[in-house]
Order: structure tokens, then C-alpha cells, then sequence
């Protein structure tokens, strides 16, 4: 088969991860997330009590860090220093590390590499937030999936719950707007649609209703695809 590359961008709890994990299945590629590795160096930092808002620090410890992303029957696995992270780097506070450390042009710069590699040798359905921007400005098909933020950080109170951790609806909208806000406005890939993506709105939409809409825009990019 052909190698081709997926980009799917958007925001917080657009359900990109979800959407593009289908994705995969049905096209037989693999699921990149990149948010699982601006995590790991989330988790990085703060297993070292560095303070996230110090970039300096934070630049700092990056040639001491080993980031890496396995892909164990078919599912991406996260490694730091060689140890695996398993669910640790899905806890709430680990989001907000990751939002903050992505912000920085040095711990963009050091994770560059790493994703388009992972491209460049395998036919993958990515997700990020500047996949159709910088990483994969050539990709075959970019996607750019939102829904409005009250869908959104609802959305996101049901999946901490479901893992058991506490969730206060109302604090998850302002920690939602707080990182759109900082993920957006960051100069370093601010979140934006690439010119070419075509945009997908599954404020209304479930998930099977979100794939299908998809699997439409892919078609039109790669007809006999799916
Ligand atoms: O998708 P996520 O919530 O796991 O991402 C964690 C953080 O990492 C999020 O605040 C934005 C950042 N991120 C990014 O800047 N660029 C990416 N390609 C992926 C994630």
C-alpha cells in the first residue's frame, strides 16, 4: 500500500485522540499522538521539581532526557530515560505541565524529529496541534477537529471520571479555556487550522457520526482509501 500521512489538529477534548484511533483501525495505519509525548516531558519536569513556567530551566534539562515513543502491537507507548509511563502521564495535572512546557520553542524543537520520523517510516494517522502546520505540512489529508468548550470540558469530566480520578465539572471548563487560551496564543506553532485542512465541528456529532464525516473528507483526499 501507498505511504501516506493523516494530520488531525484542534483543541482540548475535541475527541482527536478517540476519532483518530478509529482511523487507524479501519485503515490498518498507525495512531501517532503527540500530545502523549509533550506529556512525557510534562512528566519529566515535574518528577525533577522544576517549575514549569522556568523555560530556562525547563531548556535546560532537555539534553539529559531520553523521550521515547514504542509501538507495541499496534498501541504507542511512552518512555523516559527507558522506563515506561504507562497512565501516569494522563493525569490532570500532567495536562497542564504539557501545556505549559509545549509552549516553548526549545522542547518543540527537541521533539521535531522524533514525530516526523515516526512518519516518515510508517503510513500514520497523527494528532497534535500543528501536525498539518509544521511537523507534517505535507501530509495527504488534514483534519481539523473542534467542538465548542462546554461540549468539550464536559466531555473531558466523563473520561477523568470513567479513570476514577476526581473531576469538578465546572473547574475542567476553566482549565480547558485556560490551555485553548495559552495553546492558541503561544507564539511557538500556535494552535491554527493549516490553510489546506478542512475543518470538522462534532459539537452535535458522536463518535461514530465524527468518523464518518472523516472517513468522507479522507476519501475525497485519497479516493479507494476506505
Ligand atoms: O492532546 P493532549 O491534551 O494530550 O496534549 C497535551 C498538551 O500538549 C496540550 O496542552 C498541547 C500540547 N501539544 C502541543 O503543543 N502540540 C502537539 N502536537 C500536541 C500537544
Amino acid at each position: 500500500m501507498k505511504h501516506f500521512n493523516i494530520a488531525i489538529d484542534g483543541p482540548s477534548g475535541a475527541g482527536k485522540s478517540s476519532l483518530a484511533k478509529l482511523i487507524a483501525a479501519r485503515l490498518g495505519i498507525s495512531y501517532v499522538d503527540t500530545g502523549a509525548i509533550y506529556r512525557t516531558v510534562g512528566y519529566a519536569v515535574r518528577s525533577l521539581g522544576i517549575d514549569p513556567d522556568d523555560r530556562s530551566a525547563v531548556s535546560a534539562i532537555l539534553p539529559s532526557i531520553e523521550v521515547d515513543a514504542k509501538f507495541e502491537e499496534g498501541h504507542q507507548k511512552m518512555y523516559l530515560d527507558g522506563v515506561f509511563l504507562g497512565e501516569k502521564i494522563r493525569e490532570n495535572e500532567i495536562s497542564s505541565y504539557a501545556s505549559k512546557v509545549s509552549s516553548y520553542p526549545e522542547v518543540r524543537e527537541f521533539l521535531l524529529e522524533t514525530q516526523r520520523k515516526i512518519a516518515r517510516e510508517n503510513s500514520v494517522v497523527m494528532d497534535g496541534r500543528d501536525i498539518g502546520t509544521v511537523i507534517l505540512p505535507d501530509a495527504d489529508v488534514k483534519i481539523f477537529l473542534s467542538a465548542d468548550d462546554v461540549c468539550r470540558a464536559s466531555r473531558r469530566t466523563a473520561e477523568l471520571r470513567a479513570r476514577g480520578e476526581e473531576a469538578d465539572p465546572e473547574r475542567i471548563l476553566e482549565e480547558i479555556r485556560e490551555r485553548d487560551r495559552r495553546d492558541s496564543s503561544r507564539a511557538a506553532a500556535p494552535l491554527r487550522p493549516a490553510d489546506d485542512a478542512i475543518l470538522l465541528d462534532n459539537t452535535h456529532l458522536d463518535l461514530e457520526m465524527t468518523l464518518e464525516a472523516a472517513l468522507g473528507i479522507i476519501r475525497e483526499k485519497l479516493p479507494g482509501i476506505c
